[in-house]
């Protein structure tokens, strides 16, 4: 929404074009022949002063840039009277230009550069968006140097912007351009068929969600801070809880446990991610420097045939030693292995519901492992590990958090276990029983 405040009351732009005397006779004579060829129609719905940048700018000029690129100086009139800024003219957001003498020839190094600065005329009116966008992972990015990720203009284009209901249907979600495969895949998912269909949920007038619903437009965070993609699931299927409860057993654990997709996206293959974890200060360790990290992971793994239980013992030793009072452990989440899959989601028929599917030795989910650290940009850089490293002794202090009986750790447990669980008592006696035994192992 944008308020007042946001926009600094939405100014309302100067709707002339400032030109000093000298440049006006220079301009004429290159006008009066334009004007000729340029649609009178277009002109009278724009305001007076932009029909003089559009005499020039419906022409198709190109100016070369420094990089030997070409860049198109041809604006659609028709688009731009038809697009939200229309009314404001060009100045509101080119008002450098507008003020000097035109055209004054002024190196431009590339595309992109020029793209990011033209960008900047954005905050004039809408903070509160820029002030979003500048929290995501996107504008992160585009921090760090990525070339392909996106600007304002980017997923809203720059003289054709139309208005946010536009970009709310399926078909207008600016995220197809560059997530094609996600897009493609979650067009398919229950959530994709549900929308394109008007489905709502049950009697509520909750639609499915496409892309930003999830995910936000503009402070949309790296995907391994997993809790605010939960948080959306659970926003519009409050029910959820106390439907999985009826069957799974410390369901709160499971659902902590297991990324939703990890059930819900039937087909997809699975792995174990065990994600470094200051026990101190209740979060994820950071890691300040990837190269640092990613050289430390060389260094232990020797063989390059990734970490072994003993190399994984040391990993977690010596990020120990790192900080002053910290106590880092290892906290694991059964996660689908290629981000695509969380984006295929099934009708609930379809979901994982068999204990065995992961409480059996060699489970699928289990034989793939990573460990991980959080980028500064809060993505995870992993590294492979060896299954092994789930059932070894030698980790169950670091991997103590993370313990899915079955394919797993210590085997007397995981046979008592899962004689319990067939036998139907599994839940309150297992569990009981199950902790008091670690801890005494502990
Ligand atoms: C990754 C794509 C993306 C980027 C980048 C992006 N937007 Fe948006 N924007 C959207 C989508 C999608 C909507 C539609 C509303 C929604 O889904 O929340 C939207 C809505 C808006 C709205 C109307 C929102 C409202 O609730 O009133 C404004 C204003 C806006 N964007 C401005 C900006 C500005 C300024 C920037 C740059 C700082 C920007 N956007 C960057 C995708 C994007
Ligand atoms: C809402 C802000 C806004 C308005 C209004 C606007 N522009 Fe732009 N313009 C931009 C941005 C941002 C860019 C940088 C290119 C990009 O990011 O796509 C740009 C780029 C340009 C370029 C360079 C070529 C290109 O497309 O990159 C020309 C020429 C231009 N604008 C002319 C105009 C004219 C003429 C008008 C009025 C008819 C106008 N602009 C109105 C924001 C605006
Ligand atoms: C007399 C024709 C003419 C008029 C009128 C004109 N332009 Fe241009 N414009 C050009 C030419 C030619 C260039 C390329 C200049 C160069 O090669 O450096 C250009 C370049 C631009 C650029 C690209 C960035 C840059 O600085 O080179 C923008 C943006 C732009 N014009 C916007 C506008 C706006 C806004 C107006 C109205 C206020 C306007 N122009 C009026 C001819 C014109
Ligand atoms: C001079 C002030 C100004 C500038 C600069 C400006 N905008 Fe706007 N923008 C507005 C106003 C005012 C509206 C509301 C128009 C309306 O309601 O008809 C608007 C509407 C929008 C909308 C539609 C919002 C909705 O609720 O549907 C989007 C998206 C948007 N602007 C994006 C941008 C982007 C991206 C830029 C930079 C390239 C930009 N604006 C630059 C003033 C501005
Ligand atoms: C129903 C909610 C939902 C919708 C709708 C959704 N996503 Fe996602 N998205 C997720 C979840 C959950 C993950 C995985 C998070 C995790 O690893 O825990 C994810 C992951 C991602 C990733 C990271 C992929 C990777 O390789 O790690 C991207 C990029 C992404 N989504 C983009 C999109 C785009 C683009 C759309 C629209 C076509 C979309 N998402 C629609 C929930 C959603
Ligand atoms: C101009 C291209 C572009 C557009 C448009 C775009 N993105 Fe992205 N996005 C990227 C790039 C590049 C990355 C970096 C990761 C990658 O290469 O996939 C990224 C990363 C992401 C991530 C973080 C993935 C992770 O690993 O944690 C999410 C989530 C995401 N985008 C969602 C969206 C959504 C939702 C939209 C639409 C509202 C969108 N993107 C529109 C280019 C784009
Ligand atoms: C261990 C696997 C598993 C995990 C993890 C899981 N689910 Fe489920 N979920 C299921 C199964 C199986 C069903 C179908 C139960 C039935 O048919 O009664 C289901 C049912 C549902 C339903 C339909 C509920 C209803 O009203 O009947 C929703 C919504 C749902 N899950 C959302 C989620 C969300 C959100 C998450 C993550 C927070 C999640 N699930 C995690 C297996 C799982
Ligand atoms: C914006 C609201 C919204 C969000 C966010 C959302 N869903 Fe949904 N979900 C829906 C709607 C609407 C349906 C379709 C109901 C129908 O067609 O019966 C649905 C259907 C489902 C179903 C199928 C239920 C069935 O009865 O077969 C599952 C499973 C599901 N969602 C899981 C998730 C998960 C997991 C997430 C987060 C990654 C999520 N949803 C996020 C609204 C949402
Ligand atoms: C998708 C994989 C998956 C499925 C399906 C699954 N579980 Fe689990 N389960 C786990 C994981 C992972 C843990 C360990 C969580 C941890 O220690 O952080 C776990 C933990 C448990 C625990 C120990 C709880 C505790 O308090 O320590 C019990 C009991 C259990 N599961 C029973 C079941 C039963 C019964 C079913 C079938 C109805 C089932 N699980 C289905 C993955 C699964």
């Amino acid at each position: 929404m944008l308020t007042k405040s946001e926009t600094g009351s939405p100014r309302k732009p100067k709707q002339g074009v400032a030109i000093r005397t000298s440049d006006i006779l220079a301009m004429c004579t290159a006008l009066s022949i334009l004007l000729l060829s340029i649609p009178t129609t277009s002109i009278a719905a724009a305001p007076t002063g932009d029909a003089m940048c559009i005499a020039c700018h419906s022409m198709k000029m190109n100016k070369a840039l420094e990089d030997g690129d070409q860049l198109s100086l041809h604006i659609s009139s028709t688009d731009f009277t038809e697009s939200v800024h229309g009314k404001f003219g060009c100045a509101s957001c080119h008002s450098a230009i507008a003020k000097g003498p035109h055209p004054k020839p002024a190196a431009i190094s590339n595309k992109r550069d020029y793209s990011v600065a033209a960008n900047d005329s954005c905050k004039n009116c809408h903070k509160g968006m820029v002030r979003s966008y500048q929290k995501s992972i996107h504008a992160s990015l585009v921090a760090e140097g990525n070339q392909k990720a996106p600007l304002c203009t980017d997923c809203h284009s720059a003289h054709s912007i139309q208005a946010k209901e536009t970009l709310a249907t399926v078909t207008g979600q600016p995220c197809k351009g560059c997530h094609e495969e996600i897009f493609t895949a979650y067009s398919q998912s229950v959530h994709g068929t549900a929308r394109e269909n008007g489905n709502v949920i049950r009697a509520s007038h909750i639609q499915a969600p496409i892309c930003s619903d999830c995910h936000s437009a503009h402070d949309i965070s790296a995907v391994a801070a997993s809790e605010k993609l939960k948080s959306a699931c659970i926003d519009c299927h409050p029910e959820a809880k106390a439907a999985h409860q009826k069957w799974l057993p410390n369901s709160e654990l499971h659902l902590t446990a297991i990324a939703c997709p990890a059930c819900h996206s039937p087909m997809a293959e699975r792995r174990v991610d065990l994600q470094l974890y200051n026990n101190v200060k209740q979060s994820p360790v950071a890691q300040s420097d990837d190269i640092e990290f990613q050289k430390r992971l060389q260094d232990l793994d020797v063989a390059g045939d990734g970490l072994d239980p003993m190399e994984l013992w040391n990993l977690v030793r010596q990020t120990n030693q790192d900080g002053e009072a910290v106590n880092i452990t290892l906290q694991g989440r059964v996660e689908v292995s290629k981000g695509i899959d969380s984006h295929r989601l099934a009708n609930k028929g379809a979901a994982v519901r068999d204990c065995q599917s992961c409480h059996q030795n060699g489970a699928n989910a289990f034989n793939s492992v990573t460990v991980s650290i959080a980028k500064p940009d809060g993505r995870k850089q992993r590294y492979v590990a060896n299954s092994d490293v789930l059932s070894s002794a030698v980790s169950v202090e670091s991997v103590s958090n993370f313990y899915a009986m079955g394919g797993t750790r210590i085997k007397l447990l995981d046979g008592l276990l899962i004689l319990a669980i067939f036998a139907g008592v599994a839940v309150p006696i297992g569990h009981i029983v199950l902790g008091k035994i670690l801890k005494k192992i502990r």
